[in-house]
C-alpha cells in the first residue's frame, strides 16, 4: 500500500481519535507503547494485516503481537490458564507478552498467527496505546514499527527514517520509556518458556511464576527470531573495551567511549538508550561500531540478545 505522505498526529484526544478510525478502517497507524512503537493495524482484517507484512517487507512466516486493552478482550481470542493468570496479574498492562493457545471462532484473521495454533497477545502500558485500543475497539496486531531487520523505533523519527510513505500515520508520543521490545514467555503447553527476553527482566517473571522458566525447547521457538536482526549499517564488533580502527565505541559505565549506554553502569538505563543510540551511531555512517560489555541481569539478557543478532552476520 503507498501512501503519499505519511501523517504525524499529535498526543491529543484528536491525535488519538484520527489514529482510530484510521485503524477501524483498515488502514496502518504506528503508535508508541512503552517498549518501542509499533505498526498497528487491526488484527481482524485480512487486508490490514498483509499490508502490515509488506510495509515492513517482513516474510509471512513470522507471527505478529496483538495488543489488546483488557484482560476480558483476551479471553476472547485465547485459552487462559493459570501460568497466564499469575503473569497477566503480576505485569500487565506492560512490557510482557503471552503465547497462548487460540480460542476456537477468535475471529483474528489467520495472517496474524501465519498458520500456528498459538498466538501472542500483550496488554501495553502506554496511555497513548491504550487510549487507541479503547477508542477504536480493535484488537490491534503491531510488530515493531521498523523495516524487517532493522533497528527498532523509539521515536517518531525513527519510524519516520525507516516507513516514511509506506503507513497511513504516526501518533507522536515522544520517546519510548523502556526501550527493548516486550519479554515474549510462551504458556501453551504446561512449561512456561522464555521465547525472547525483553522489557520485563527474566528474574522477575520467575519471581511471580514460583519457578524458572524453561529455554523455548527444541523446534518451538518465536519464529521471528532470526538472527541477523536489529542491524545497523556499519558492522558491529561486541565485548570492547577501546576503539579499533575508525571505529566508533558505544559505552558502557565509566569509559572513554563516543556514546554511553549509562554511565552509571545501569542496565534499565542502558536498555532505555540502546536503540537511540544504534540509531544514531548509523546515521553517522562509520565503518564500525565496537560495543562495551554489558551485564547479563536484569534488563541485560534483552539488551546482549539484541547486540547478539546485530553484529551476527548478514545474509
Ligand atoms: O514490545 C513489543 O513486543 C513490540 C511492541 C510494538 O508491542 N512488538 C514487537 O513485535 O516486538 P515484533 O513483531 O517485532 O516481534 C514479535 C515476536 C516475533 O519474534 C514473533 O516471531 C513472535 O513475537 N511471535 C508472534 N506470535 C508468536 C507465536 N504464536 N509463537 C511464538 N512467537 C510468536
Ligand atoms: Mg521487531
Amino acid at each position: 500500500m503507498v501512501v503519499e505522505n505519511t501523517l504525524i498526529l499529535p498526543d491529543t484526544d484528536a491525535g488519538v481519535h484520527h489514529a482510530s478510525e484510521l485503524l477501524r478502517s483498515g488502514h496502518l497507524v504506528a503508535l508508541p507503547t512503552e517498549t518501542v512503537y509499533g505498526l498497528a493495524g487491526d488484527a481482524r482484517n485480512d487486508a490490514a494485516v498483509a499490508a502490515i507484512y509488506e510495509a515492513k517487507g517482513r516474510p509471512s512466516f513470522n507471527p505478529l503481537i496483538v495488543h489488546l486493552p483488557s484482560v476480558e478482550a483476551a479471553h476472547r481470542y485465547v485459552v487462559w490458564n493459570e501460568m497466564a493468570e499469575a503473569l497477566a496479574h503480576a505485569f500487565w498492562p506492560g512490557p510482557m507478552t503471552l503465547v497462548l493457545p487460540l480460542k476456537e471462532g477468535h475471529g483474528l484473521s489467520p495472517l496474524v498467527t501465519a498458520g500456528l495454533e498459538t498466538v501472542a497477545i500483550r496488554l501495553p502500558a502506554h496511555d497513548l496505546a491504550r487510549k487507541v485500543l479503547t477508542v477504536s475497539e480493535c484488537p490491534l496486531a503491531a510488530p515493531s514499527a521498523n523495516p524487517s531487520g532493522k533497528i527498532s523505533p523509539t521515536t517518531a523519527g525513527h519510524v519516520m527514517a525507516g516507513l516514511n510513505g509506506r503507513i497511513a500515520a504516526i501518533l507522536d508520543g515522544g520517546p519510548c520509556p523502556v526501550g527493548v521490545e516486550s519479554t515474549i514467555i510462551g504458556v501453551y503447553d504446561g512449561t512456561p518458556r522464555l521465547l525472547r527476553p525483553g522489557g520485563l527482566s527474566m528474574e522477575d517473571a520467575e519471581g511471580a511464576l514460583g519457578r524458572p522458566l524453561a529455554g523455548a525447547g527444541a523446534g518451538i521457538t518465536a519464529p521471528g527470531q532470526l538472527v541477523s536482526h536489529y542491524a545497523p549499517g556499519a558492522k558491529v564488533r561486541l565485548n570492547a573495551t577501546t576503539r579499533e580502527g575508525d571505529e566508533l565505541l558505544l559505552g558502557f559505565g565509566e569509559m572513554d567511549c563516543d556514546l554511553n549506554l549509562s554511565e552509571t553502569g545501569d542496565v534499565t538505563e542502558a536498555a532505555t538508550n540502546l536503540f537511540p543510540a544504534l540509531h544514531t551511531l548509523d546515521a553517522l555512517a562509520p565503518h564500525g561500531i565496537a560495543v562495551a560489555p554489558i551485564p547479563n541481569h536484569g534488563l541485560g539478557l534483552a539488551i546482549n540478545d539484541r547486540l547478539n543478532r546485530a553484529a551476527a552476520p548478514r545474509d
